[in-house]
């Protein structure tokens, strides 16, 4: 029996997630011509490292440009997820300040800890504390649209990041891989649309009702998708989930399947695949499936869509996106709110927008 998905919506989801998740191709071109002006005023060059302070929805950015240039990346991309970052980013670096908000703590933290370096910093923000801090000290910054969860926005935190990066000469990547992006994209959110019942993603939705989802990748291009699918689990679909990465989690994870043999078979493994993974990882992956498939409620294999490296790991996190909204909708949650986010920000940020 199909799931009418559209009724589930009109229900549960008032604040439209499902448009905002459908609406990232078009997010990725207007973060493109957003992201063209912004360059145009930034130059630098000779940077020994990148960092990318930022949380959540808007730390995730750094770990999908870091997967997808690879080795076409000059200089490591450090992801900061805290308060301090570590001392070398004060120096020598690129830093980018990535917070849609513009209030959130670690990120402001990280701001004034870089102060009186040498490195170059930047900012990515829809506005906030963030913004006003850079204002007043004349640091860049590239101003995205606010007004959305902040995990809807990837389109504008990933877009902007990867333009700095090559107009610092830190990395490249043709505007056409952009423009891919952008298309493979719209054809997943097609296939997938509410419209066509939510295609293969409102089937697997359908299968994770009522388990844990672990979601698990080959260290490369989908590394930050995986990570992307889990959070977005938690977030939209407020279901508790977990990553883990081939070849990694074969050294230690794998031996935890096990116990408690209760919970593992209230658990789903989402296995991403794609065309680059290492022939040896992906050796690695079968094997360690057939070890845990008898053990979990299910296997499901999702492949990267055909296209470049970009288009494969973006029209891969969208089709995540797609499923963790399917899942809220079938679980009759409303995706938007991230309660419990709100309440740690509140009691933190009493008396102090900084902590
Ligand atoms: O999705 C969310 O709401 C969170 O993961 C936020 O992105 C996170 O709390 C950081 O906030 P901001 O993106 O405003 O810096």
């Amino acid at each position: 029996m199909t799931t009418d998905y559209k009724a589930l919506q009109r229900e549960h989801d008032p604040s439209d997630v499902y448009g905002l998740v459908v609406a990232l191709p078009a997010q990725i071109g207007h973060a493109r011509e957003i992201a063209n002006s912004f360059v145009d005023g930034v130059s630098a060059s000779g940077f020994a490292r990148v960092g990318v302070c930022g949380m959540g929805g808007s730390a995730i950015g750094g770990d999908l440009a870091r997967a997808f240039l690879g080795e076409r990346l000059s200089a490591p991309i450090i992801s900061v997820r805290g308060y301090q970052p570590p001392a070398y980013l004060r120096d020598d670096s690129l830093v980018v300040l990535s917070s849609y908000s513009g209030n959130t703590g670690e990120t402001l933290a990280s701001y004034d800890a870089l102060k009186g370096g040498t490195s170059v910093v930047v900012a990515i923000t829809g506005g906030g504390e963030l913004a006003q801090r850079c204002d007043a000290d004349g640091v860049p910054v590239c101003r995205i649209p606010g007004g959305m969860p902040p995990r809807t926005a990837v389109g504008y935190s990933l877009v902007p990041l990867l333009m700095i990066l090559r107009v610092a000469g830190l990395a490249s990547f043709a505007d056409w891989e952009i423009a891919e992006a952008e298309k493979v994209t719209r054809d997943v959110c097609a296939k997938n649309s509410i419209e066509t019942s939510g295609g293969r993603a409102g089937d697997l939705a359908g299968s994770l009702v009522g388990t844990i989802p672990f979601v698990y990748a080959a260290a490369g291009l989908l590394e930050g998708v995986a990570r992307r699918w889990s959070c977005q689990f938690e977030e939209n679909a407020k279901t508790l989930s977990h990553y883990g990465l081939y070849t990694e989690l074969n050294h230690n994870e794998i031996v935890g399947w096990q116990n408690p043999a209760d919970c593992l078979a209230g658990t789903s493994v989402i296995s991403l695949c794609d065309t680059d993974d290492h022939p040896l990882a992906a050796r690695q992956r079968e094997i360690g499936l057939e070890i845990v498939a008898p053990l979990t409620a299910g296997v499901h294999r999702v492949d990267s869509p055909a296209g470049g490296r970009l288009a494969r790991m973006i029209g891969a996190l969208v089709f995540g996106d797609l499923v963790s909204v399917y899942l809220a909708l079938r679980l009759g949650v409303n995706p938007a709110p991230v309660e419990k986010i709100d309440f740690l920000k509140s009691q933190l940020n009493q008396g102090d927008v900084d902590a």
